[in-house]
This record gives structure tokens, C-alpha cells and sequence, in this order.
């Protein structure tokens, strides 16, 4: 084959994490499903884990193995320490090692602040920020026991948290949802610093408005869809896809000196569209 050929080009990105082992949070749904579906595609092993919805969980490790990669679905709560420390020496007894862990689960329980509960309060930064915390940690005992394969990686482990553009943007009515995440950046970049010596890589995905059920009022309906374009630039609500495929970027040795990044997937979210014709 002639060198550089467009073959050889797609060989070469489809199969970016070829023999890495891999655990997506939440990946029954969503931007989790389509990230699960991306790694498994890229040649990655994958761990599928839900907390509810076994069959769309069993669904995707079908599509998954449909690649010759091997996968399986793990049902866990993230915010609970004992199924987080379950669910990775269960990956590690059946995959041997884990290198790429993608702390995505994530929810909203949405309220003015007069009447947002405690619970509500704390069910999202359990889940959107212990959950991650949880993740992250028991990944990085395996990624410190193992070290780096040269074979496998350049990297000794990835860590990707799956944040949002209101890891930045203060968001009225979600004061849970947006504290969490400012959380989540402030703890991934720490674990950057602190896990960067021994070769582990942290950093967070952070998307803007992408067509998901989370956010599925917001653009819904032509009206809806309409108001939530003009807080975007590119004038495009995100596809999963979108998010999956800068998450395989991330995770693969094509972004090896990239070190306690955030990475916006937001069509411009980020950019004050408001100032576009204001200030
Ligand atoms: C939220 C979505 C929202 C988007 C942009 C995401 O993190 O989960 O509900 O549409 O940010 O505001």
C-alpha cells in the first residue's frame, strides 16, 4: 500500500486505542452510549455501566462487540464508594487492567434556589461530583499499580470527566447542576497536577447544549430549538457523536502532552454570545 494512502489514514484513526481497556459511566444513554460505542470502534475494550436501563445498557455492548472488541454491561451507582471499588477490580479480574476511565454519569434535579431541596442538592453533586471523584481515584490505583505499557500507551492511564460549559457559565435555576460541575474542573485539574508525574493523564470534555434526554425540553420543539440556537454560535445543537469523538481524541497518544485541559465541545457556547451585538 502506497504510503499515507487514505486506507491506510483511516486504518490508522479508527483504530487510535487499539488494546486499551475502557470504562464509561452512564453509558446506557446519551453522550455515555455514544462515547462507549466510539471507544469500542477506535479498537478500545469497553466496560458499559448503568445504574437503570439493563436492556439499551445490553444494546450497546451488542453494537460494541459488533467491532471484535470485547464488552460487557456493569450495573453501579456511581456515588456509592463500594460499587465504584466493585465495578473497576471486577474490569481488572475480567479485562486485566483499565486505561482510559470516562467519568461521565451525570443528572440534573432542577429548581430555584428558594425551593431546591437538600436532597436535590445533594443527589447531583453525588452523582456529578462524587461520582467522578470515586471513578477517578479507583482508576488511578490501577494506572499506578500497572504503569505505563509502551505497547499499549504512551500514558500510564486517562482520566476524562465529563463536565459542561457550566463548568464556567453560572446557570440560574440549576444552582446544583452548575456547582458540580465548576467542581468537577477544579478537581480534575488537581488530579492533573498531582497525577501527572506518573504519567497519568487528567482532563475534562466539557459540552455545550448536545440533543440528549437531559436536556430534551430545551430543544424539542421548533420554539425551543430556535432560543436555544441563539446561545450558540455555530447554530447547531451537538450531536452525542460530537462529544464521543473528542473523547477518543483525549484519550488517544495523538493528545499525549495534553495535561489538565478543558476541552469545550459547545459549537461556541463559551464565546458570551450575547456580546455578539450587546456591550
Ligand atoms: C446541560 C444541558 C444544557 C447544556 C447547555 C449541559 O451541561 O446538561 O441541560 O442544555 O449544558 O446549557
Amino acid at each position: 500500500m502506497v504510503s499515507g494512502s487514505g486506507e491506510q489514514r483511516v486504518a490508522m484513526s479508527t483504530q487510535l486505542l487499539q488494546g486499551q481497556k475502557a470504562l464509561v459511566t452512564g453509558a446506557n444513554s446519551g453522550i455515555g452510549k455514544a462515547t462507549a460505542i466510539a471507544l469500542g470502534r477506535a479498537g478500545a475494550d469497553v466496560v458499559v455501566n448503568y445504574v437503570a436501563g439493563a436492556d439499551e445498557a445490553e444494546k450497546v455492548v451488542a453494537e460494541i462487540k459488533g467491532f471484535g472488541v470485547r464488552a460487557y454491561a456493569h450495573e453501579a451507582d456511581v456515588s456509592q464508594e463500594d460499587q465504584v471499588v466493585g465495578m473497576v477490580s471486577r474490569m481488572v479480574d475480567e479485562f486485566g487492567t483499565i486505561d482510559i476511565m470516562v467519568a461521565n454519569a451525570g443528572l440534573q434535579r432542577d429548581a430555584p434556589v428558594t425551593e431546591m431541596t437538600a436532597a436535590q442538592w445533594h443527589k447531583v453533586l453525588d452523582v456529578n461530583l462524587t461520582g467522578q471523584f470515586l471513578c477517578a481515584r479507583e482508576a488511578a490505583k490501577e494506572f499506578l499499580r500497572r504503569g505505563v505499557v509502551p505497547e499499549v500507551s504512551k500514558a500510564a492511564g486517562k482520566i476524562i470527566c465529563m463536565s459542561s460549559v457550566h463548568q464556567i457559565i453560572p446557570w440560574s435555576g440549576h444552582v446544583n447542576y452548575a456547582s458540580s460541575k465548576g467542581g468537577v474542573g477544579m478537581m480534575m485539574q488537581t488530579l492533573a497536577q498531582e497525577l501527572a508525574p506518573q504519567k497519568i493523564r487528567v482532563n475534562a470534555v466539557a459540552p455545550g447544549a448536545i440533543r440528549t434526554p437531559i436536556n430534551q425540553s430545551a430543544w424539542d420543539t421548533p420554539e425551543a430549538e430556535a432560543e436555544l440556537l441563539r446561545l450558540i454560535p455555530y447554530r447547531r445543537v451537538g450531536d452525542p457523536d460530537d462529544i464521543a469523538n473528542a473523547v477518543v481524541a483525549v484519550a488517544s497518544d495523538l493528545l499525549d502532552y495534553v495535561v489538565g485541559s478543558t476541552l469545550y465541545v459547545d459549537g461556541g457556547m463559551t464565546l458570551f454570545p450575547g456580546f455578539a451585538t450587546g456591550g
